[in-house]
């Protein structure tokens, strides 16, 4: 028998954490005869309208990619773009961090960033970290490969060091010493644009994750989309490698 499908949210099966790789901002403005920087502009204005909508849905935590370690491949213009927008994003959005209770946290290699990123990026971490509404977890120089290594420098450090001991290594210790430690399980992960590849993201994280791959470019990516994809997860049956 075929199962009705869902086309509203079921506010009992939320997900509760949901990561998007935000792709389609060259095309989007492609598409429009406008600069790429344009589409990044435009990109970066969604996101605080989709944490207020995903908080709204009752999402706990957003993880946005938005910056990986294979980004530095691009012109530098565009690199200083990108970050200049991460600066007004985090300085002109304070005050609805805090209004919203919006917590924001990073992962990636945020100390190998220009001082004066980190800097904004540690202090908005402090001046959020009692938000209790969402929250949004940014991804900056962020590469599940290289997460992956520095995991296990550190678990072989501690194991040198006598803090770890090698026949006690699992999952939930090796989680322990990733960038999402204290993060719920990612339910559910959105790449946007039409490509449906991973690009290097959170590839410990996403073991049991729903994948839905949008056609829509990032700076298209409303309350309608993330309703869509929360139904779409909604109307997937997850088993865990169990039978249901
Ligand atoms: C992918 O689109 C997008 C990025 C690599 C950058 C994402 C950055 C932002 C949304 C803005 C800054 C972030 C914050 C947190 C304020 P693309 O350039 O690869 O698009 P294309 O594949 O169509 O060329």
């Amino acid at each position: 028998m075929r199962m009705f499908k869902k086309n509203k949210i079921d506010s009992n099966k939320v997900p509760k954490h949901i990561a998007f790789i935000m792709d389609g901002n060259g095309r989007w403005a492609k598409k429009r005869g406008l600069p790429r920087a344009k589409g990044h502009e435009e990109g970066a204005k969604r996101i605080e309208s989709l944490a207020l909508s995903a908080k709204k849905f009752g999402v706990k935590v957003i993880t946005l990619f938005a910056f990986s370690t294979e980004n530095w491949k691009r012109p530098k213009e565009e690199i200083d773009y990108i970050f200049s927008l991460l600066e007004k994003f985090l300085k002109e959005g304070k005050e609805s961090f805090m209004k919203n209770a919006i917590r924001l946290m990073f992962i990636g290699k945020i100390d190998e960033l220009d001082k004066k990123f980190s800097d904004l990026m540690y202090l908005t971490m402090d001046e959020t970290k009692n938000n209790t509404g969402i929250i949004l977890n940014i991804a900056i120089n962020y590469g599940a490969r290289s997460e992956i290594v520095e995991m296990v420098k550190k678990v072989a450090n501690d194991c040198v060091c006598n803090k770890q001991e090698i026949s006690k290594i699992d999952e939930s210790v090796v989680e322990s010493y990733l960038m999402t430690y204290g993060l719920p399980e990612i339910d559910l992960l959105v790449r946007t644009s039409g490509e449906t590849r991973l690009s290097n993201f959170l590839l410990w994280q996403i073991a049991y994750s729903e994948l839905v791959f949008t056609k829509t470019y990032w700076p298209d990516f409303k309350e309608k989309e993330l309703e869509g994809v929360i139904i779409e997860y909604q109307n997937r049956n997850r088993r865990f490698g169990g039978l249901k």
